[in-house]
């Protein structure tokens, strides 16, 4: 019972930022590039570099979500 709630809440956050079309789905990981993306821990600094007007890397199909990190940091524990 209780190992269900952390899914849920994962569930939860995703439509809420993300809508249905996102439902479960992860993007591409950030640690495809580790060097590229050394050091970067905030979502804040990923529109300085994939933001459509202005792109660096790939530009993002979906500048307006937030918690970047939640569906592209694959593969990492991150500490707060
Ligand atoms: C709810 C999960 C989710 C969130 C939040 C999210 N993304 Fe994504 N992202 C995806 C998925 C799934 C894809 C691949 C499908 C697509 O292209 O729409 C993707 C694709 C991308 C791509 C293009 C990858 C490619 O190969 O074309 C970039 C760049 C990107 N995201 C950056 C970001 C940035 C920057 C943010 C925060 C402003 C962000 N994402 C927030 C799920 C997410
Ligand atoms: C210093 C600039 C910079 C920052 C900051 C940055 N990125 Fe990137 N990112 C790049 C570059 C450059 C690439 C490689 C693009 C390529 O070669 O296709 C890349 C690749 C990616 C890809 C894979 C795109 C693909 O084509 O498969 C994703 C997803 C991504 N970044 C997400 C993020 C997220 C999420 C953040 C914030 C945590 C972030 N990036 C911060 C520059 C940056």
């Amino acid at each position: 019972m209780k190992k269900n709630i952390a899914g849920r809440f994962v569930l939860l956050v995703v439509l809420l930022m993300g809508g249905c079309a996102y439902l479960g789905a992860h993007g591409p990981s950030i640690h495809l590039y580790p060097d590229v993306h050394a050091g970067i821990t905030e979502d804040g600094e990923c529109l300085g570099c994939h933001h459509p007007d202005a792109p660096q890397g790939t530009p993002t199909p979906h500048p307006n979500l937030k918690g970047c990190l939640k569906c592209h940091q694959d593969d990492v524990e991150q500490e707060e």
